[in-house]
């Protein structure tokens, strides 16, 4: 796993991006929105927070790229939006489908497909996995899936992506590890390694 495309490029998607290229590993932020990617190529920031900015230009001295565009890439990170749909009470999968389906247009083989956002294990198994299936490819063989939640709260985001600890849902431990290891190079709190149905409880599908 040596570089990353990290697609959303919001609260979440953005500061992970640039803790990934400040710890020196290359990175592409792809969002498909315009307005979100000029802003960031001509150095200014879609929002502030403390310590962001810092960060921005660490990440910048590391060549960090922003782009609308998906990269071939072996690693992605999926921080689009959850919305929370009030009449059903569930968490409304559409726009992660819609990525990973974008990601499948254009990834490597053996590609790792990293879900930040805000789903339930459930959600993998009823979307995402047929979606993947449906397109050709065989989860575990020429494509990984993990389940990566960002469980930080706003307010103090840098800081807390640093010192939360993490958990990585996988099928698979090799490359649960691999990803592991990749967090690790800017998380210096626990990185716990589990498989991709332990929140089944927590599941809002
Ligand atoms: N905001 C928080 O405090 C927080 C905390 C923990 C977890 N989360 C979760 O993280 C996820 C992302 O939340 P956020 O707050 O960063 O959202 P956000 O709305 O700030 O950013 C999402 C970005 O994704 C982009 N996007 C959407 N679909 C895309 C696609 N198919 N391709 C490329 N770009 C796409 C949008 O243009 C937007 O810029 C959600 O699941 C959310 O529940 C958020």
């Amino acid at each position: 796993m040596k570089n990353i495309n990290v697609i959303g490029l919001g609260y979440i998607g953005l500061p992970t991006a640039l803790m990934f290229a400040k710890s020196g590993i290359k990175v592409v932020g792809t969002d498909y929105n315009k307005e979100i990617v000029e802003s960031l190529n001509q150095g200014k920031l879609s929002f502030q927070e403390e310590g962001l900015q810092e960060l921005f230009e660490e990440a910048q001295a590391n060549g960090v790229e922003f782009s609308t565009e998906y990269k071939k890439t072996d690693t992605y990170i999926l921080a689009v939006p959850t919305p929370y749909i009030e009449e059903s009470k569930k968490i409304d999968p559409v726009y992660v489908i819609s990525a990973v389906n974008s990601v499948l247009d254009v990834c490597e083989k053996g590609a790792a497909i990293i879900i930040e956002s805000t789903i339930s294990p459930g959600t993998i198994d009823r979307h995402i996995r047929p979606v993947i299936e449906k397109r050709g490819f065989v989860i575990g063989e020429n494509i990984h899936l993990l389940h990566a939640p960002e469980r930080i709260i706003p307010g103090n985001m840098v800081y807390e992506l640093e010192h939360n600890s993490r958990t990585i849902g996988a099928d698979n431990l090799e490359v649960a590890e691999k990803i592991k290891d990749l967090y690790a190079s800017f998380c210096k709190s626990e990185i716990v390694l589990t498989d991709i149905r332990s929140f089944v409880e927590n599941d809002h599908q």
